[in-house]
């Protein structure tokens, strides 16, 4: 099969079947960009309306978090980024970014019935392979949001990777042998995001506390799981929730510790992390 070749966006479509949305009339194609989060960011601050959207063909320096990149070949996988202005508090921000996380989960599970598991703040695992990564990028002043980009890539056709995440990568086609169409994930996953971004808008705390049921619910990872926080100088523990505003909660060695940055694996894992980004 050749699906890929055929698997093309498109943006009319979308643009009707999102309507009643904040991102109906507002996507944009890219056939190929050196990253949509870089691009979202800067027509951001130029300007652009929230609920833009801009979607590419392949990205030639994907984002991914930390350091990394994140492996965007032409026609293998979604890459999106979604332009927000929430009011509201930069602390308040990382719900956005685990509401992603769930939006990306139940599109996912819509279009093809897998149910991911999520690793915190956002990857998505199907069993220990990573398919969906998300970058969440914010402009703020101290107390206001001045826009939150939320950047998805999902590994959709791909059938091999590059060596570096190999290990730990997947996709969905490797996971169900059959090529899905990108236009009917990316119209669930705003659907999902727009859900998402509306309970957020209404009141935060309500929504932080929903978010927290469905995350516990969805995630192996919030609670009871041997973790590995951070590379060299990291520390092993064990998963204990949530705080008020979404960090990580750890318990090592007799005390409770917050996870505010760095990378959370599985500790003695069973196949090698290399901790590239896909
Ligand atoms: C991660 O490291 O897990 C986050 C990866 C995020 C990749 C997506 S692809 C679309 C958007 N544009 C980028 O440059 N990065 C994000």
């Amino acid at each position: 099969m050749n699906g890929r070749l055929r698997d093309e966006y498109d943006v009319d479509d979308l643009n009707e079947r999102l309507s009643g949305t904040a991102f109906a009339g507002h996507l944009h194609y890219l056939p190929s960009i050196d990253s949509t989060n870089r691009l979202a960011m800067q027509e951001a601050a130029e300007g652009a309306p929230a609920g833009s959207v801009y979607v590419a063909g392949q990205q030639t320096m994907g984002r991914g978090r930390g350091r990394h990149i994140w492996h965007s070949a032409p026609g293998e996988g979604l890459y999106a980024s979604v332009l927000l202005r929430p009011h509201l508090a930069p602390a308040d921000s990382l719900w956005f970014s685990l509401a992603a996380g769930l939006a990306v989960r139940q599109a996912v599970l819509n279009v093809t019935s897998l149910a991911a598991d999520i690793r915190w703040p956002n990857d998505l695992l199907l069993g220990r392979r990573k398919f969906c990564g998300i970058l969440a990028e914010l402009n703020a002043e101290v107390t206001r949001v001045r826009h939150l980009v939320i950047g998805i890539g999902i590994n959709v056709h791909q059938e091999h990777f590059p060596e570096d995440v190999a290990p730990t990568a997947t996709s969905l086609r490797l996971e169900t042998g059959r090529a899905w169409p990108r236009q009917d994930l990316l119209l669930a996953l705003l659907q999902s995001l727009h859900r998402e971004a509306t309970g957020l808008g209404q009141d935060p705390s309500i929504a932080a506390a929903d978010l927290l049921h469905r995350l516990e619910q969805a995630s192996t990872w919030i609670r009871g799981k041997r973790v590995q926080v951070g590379e060299e100088e990291g520390y092993t523990g064990t998963t204990a929730g949530l705080d008020e505003c979404g960090f990580l909660l750890v318990e090592s060695a007799g005390r409770l510790r917050t996870v505010l940055s760095g990378s959370v694996r599985e500790a003695e894992a069973k196949i090698p992390e290399t901790g590239a980004g896909q």
